[in-house]
């Protein structure tokens, strides 16, 4: 039987996992920060709402909405205030529902600050996964019973 010399495959693959375990654990190391950022309004905005939407959301109207100023407005009917979070793109997003309560509530304060009533209040995490749940086979049938078409707002 040979012995487990330096050059033998066993000795390199156990080398090899170290230094695979190391390399994992000083990314994981280097992310840590990175991973708390990403969780800002913004920077899920731009992953998850800004391919449709644009990253100065300016949409592209009329296949993709703007989302300026005429979110404001809306939100002075209760029941636009759900149809943030109900529309397919904000529902079914992989964002969790802390996450996509602040990535809705930036893109008023955002994009919205002139229009929004002056006594308009942030979107709760609870109203959110509650809303979210009821996705809208029909926005545009939903946006025209309770506000109005686009173009009109
Ligand atoms: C795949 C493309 C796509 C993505 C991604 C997307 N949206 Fe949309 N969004 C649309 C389209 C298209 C509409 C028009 C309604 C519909 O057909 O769903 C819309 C409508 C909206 C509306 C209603 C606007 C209005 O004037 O009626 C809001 C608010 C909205 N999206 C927010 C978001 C947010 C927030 C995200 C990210 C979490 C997001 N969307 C991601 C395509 C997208």
């Amino acid at each position: 039987m040979r012995a487990w010399g330096i050059s033998s495959p066993r000795w390199h693959a156990s080398n090899i996992g170290k230094k695979i375990t190391l390399a994992v654990l000083a990314l994981l190391f280097a992310l840590g920060p990175m991973a708390a950022s990403a969780a800002s309004p913004r920077i899920n905005y731009l992953l998850h709402c800004s391919g449709c939407h644009l990253p100065g959301g300016e949409g592209a109207p009329p296949n993709v909405p703007t989302m300026h100023d005429v979110l404001g407005r809306m939100m002075a009917v209760p029941q636009m205030r759900s149809y943030l979070v109900r529309v397919p793109g904000s529902a079914q997003s992989a964002l969790s529902d802390t996450d996509l309560t602040a990535v809705v509530n930036w893109v008023l304060t955002e994009f919205n600050a002139k229009t929004l009533p002056a006594d308009f209040e942030p979107l709760t995490r609870d109203e959110v996964a509650t809303a979210r749940k009821s996705i809208l086979a029909d926005p545009l049938k939903y946006r025209i019973q309770h506000w109005r078409n686009y173009g009109e707002d």
